[in-house]
Formats: structure tokens, C-alpha cells, sequence
């Protein structure tokens, strides 16, 4: 009895409010207050039906209201005549929060990667995603007998093209249409043909990076990648250029950095090592220059690549690569 009173007290007010005219209120007069059929007048007339303890305590509610509402209807005709408007918003309610939502760690972890190079002077380009095997394989000086050909590691389409497996091909795609110098980095996703587990996943992210002018020497190298670990994972980071190969890049390395755990003394991130392997690298191939009509004898280059999931794993601690796709609220919110 009190709730349905108290609600029936909101929705007169309620009305009240939404009132346009003065009709609408001398409508809803009658509605409320009627001396017949008024909802707040059939309250009054109910009372006589209480157990008598009741009676003195209801009356007394519905009594107020009733005036309270006679003197709502009042004011809103008055605000009426001084033209306010028919509905009015009550800025004293709290307010509705609205869910917030927040951008995938690996977006978070690309734009620093981008912010990053952008510092240093490179462009952000980018190439798709479903590639021929000349980009991604033959220009790359990969050629058809090579076994990161195999048709194990990359998914095909039927008409011969391939999802691409790296954004090496980038580098080409740019070359073929641009002069130098040349300074990008190519984010985006590259497929491979990988058992799911903890490290591995078969659509992942990479960023290439491209830089080539006269004179590039591997200092260049050096310099930009240690700008770019520096600022990615702090100033007392080491980095180890360890000699590798890449059929692309000639001399390649793999870059490590010193784990960033244990600092390099040995945990289970690491293996005991105190280093994490984070990217590759190396001076661009001459033979990758002729496939663009770049002359080897003018030009010099240096390329890297890096995988945006595992320096995010890195960054933050992050043991398995599958929770970036599961989109588990619970893991995403922490980012
Ligand atoms: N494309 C190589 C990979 O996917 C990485 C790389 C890029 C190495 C550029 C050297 C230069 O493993």
C-alpha cells in the first residue's frame, strides 16, 4: 500500500513534468486528484477499508501528497506562462556512468611502437594482407625451392596466393613505388600455419621497419633499435645483436634483450638465459635492391621485423599468447 502510493506519487510527478500546456496539467488534475475517479483521491476513500491503527497514519500520506501534487501542478503552470520549456532535465539526479571501454593491449602495444619510430623519422605504411608469392617469398630472395615455402607453414588460396607470412613484403610493395631515401615501418597481420600453444598462434602481428639511403651502415641499425628498446622497455635495458640469417638480409642478426624479469641473471622467463629474443634484423640483401631496380652500388638499407604479440607478452609479463584472442573481460581489463 505505501510502495503503490509512493509510486503512483513519482509517476504524477513525473507527469507533471512532462506537461506541455496548460491542458495537460488540467488533465492531469482530473487524472490525480479528480473528486470522483482522481488515482489519489480513490487512496483517500480506501481508508476507511484499514484496520483502524492504520487509518490516522495513511491519511496522513495521502493528504500530503495530494497537496504536494495540487502544488506541483501550480508551479509547472506557472514555469509554463514564463516559457520555460515542456521537459526539463533534473540536474541534481545523479548521473548514468557510461561503460567505459579501452583499446586491446596489442593496439596499445602497436601505437607505442609506432609513436616510437615516428619519433625517430619513419612513416607508417602499410600493405595487405593477402599477398603473391612474389612479395612475399620470390622478391624477398626466397626463391621456389626454399622451405619456408613449404606449403606446411602458410595458408594458400585456390587461385595461388597466400595469406602473408611476414610484412617483409611491405619492403618491396614500398621500393617498387618509391625512391629513396626511405624511412617506414609496416604494422599489420601476418598468418601462419602454426599449432596453437602457449607461444604460438596462427594469425599474429608484426612490424617491419625499412630504412635506406646512401651511406646506411649497421650502426644505423643499432642506434634506432636501441632508441626504440630504450624507450619501449626502459633505459637500463642491454641489447645483444646476435649474428642469424634471413634469405633478405645480409649480414642478419637476432636482437635480444636483457630480460627484462630477472635483468639477466636467469629466472623462468628467460630460461636462465637473461636474455629475450625480441626481433630480427640485418642489412638489406643486394640481391632484394635488384628486384626493385635499386642500385646495390648507390644504396645501402637496414630492415627488422618484430612480432607486436611477443613484445607485448614481454612488456607486461604475459605467459600465453592465446589470452590476446579469447577476449576474456578479465585479462582485457587489466590493460
Ligand atoms: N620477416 C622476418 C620474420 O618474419 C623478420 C625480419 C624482418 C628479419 C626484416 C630481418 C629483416 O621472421
Amino acid at each position: 500500500m505505501k510502495l503503490d502510493l509512493k509510486m503512483l506519487g513519482e509517476e504524477a510527478k513525473r507527469k507533471i513534468r512532462g506537461a506541455k500546456n496548460e491542458r495537460d496539467l488540467d488533465g492531469l488534475r482530473v487524472e490525480f486528484l479528480g473528486r470522483k475517479k482522481g488515482k489519489i483521491t480513490l487512496f483517500l476513500k480506501n481508508i476507511r477499508n484499514l484496520p483502524p491503527e492504520d487509518k490516522p497514519r495513511q491519511g496522513q500520506l495521502v493528504n500530503r501528497l495530494k497537496k504536494e501534487i495540487g502544488e506541483r501542478i501550480l508551479e509547472r503552470k506557472e514555469a509554463l506562462k514564463k516559457g520555460e520549456p515542456g521537459e526539463y532535465i533534473d540536474i541534481t539526479l545523479p548521473g548514468k556512468k557510461p561503460p567505459l571501454g579501452r583499446l586491446h593491449p596489442i593496439t596499445q602495444t602497436l601505437e607505442e611502437i609506432k609513436r616510437i619510430f615516428i619519433g625517430l623519422g619513419f612513416c607508417v605504411v602499410r600493405g595487405p594482407e593477402i599477398e603473391t608469392e612474389y612479395y612475399n617469398f620470390e622478391a624477398l630472395n626466397m626463391p621456389q625451392y626454399h622451405p619456408a615455402r613449404d606449403e606446411q607453414d602458410s595458408f594458400y588460396l585456390e587461385d595461388g596466393r597466400l595469406l602473408r607470412t611476414q610484412t617483409s613484403p611491405v619492403q618491396i610493395r614500398i621500393m617498387e613505388k618509391t625512391s629513396p631515401p626511405i624511412r617506414i615501418i609496416a604494422p599489420g597481420r601476418c598468418y601462419r600455419r602454426d599449432a596453437i600453444d602457449a607461444s604460438h598462434f596462427p594469425m599474429f602481428h608484426q612490424v617491419e621497419g625499412l630504412a635506406v639511403d646512401r651511406d646506411i651502415t649497421f650502426s644505423h641499425l643499432k642506434g634506432s633499435l636501441t632508441c626504440f628498446v630504450y624507450q619501449m622497455f626502459g633505459k637500463g635495458t642491454k641489447l645483444r645483436f646476435r649474428p642469424s640469417f634471413f634469405p633478405f638480409t645480409e649480414p642478419s642478426a637476432e636482437v635480444d634483450i636483457s630480460c627484462i624479469i630477472c635483468k639477466g641473471s636467469g629466472c623462468n622467463v628467460c630460461s636462465q638465459k637473461g636474455w629475450l629474443e625480441i626481433l630480427g634484423a640485418g642489412m638489406v640483401d643486394p640481391e632484394v635492391f635488384k628486384k626493385v631496380n635499386y642500385d646495390p652500388e648507390k644504396y645501402q638499407g637496414f630492415a627488422f621485423g618484430m612480432g607486436v604479440e611477443r613484445i607485448c607478452m614481454l612488456k607486461y609479463g604475459i605467459d600465453d599468447i592465446r589470452l590476446f584472442f579469447q577476449n576474456d573481460l578479465r585479462f582485457l581489463r587489466q590493460f
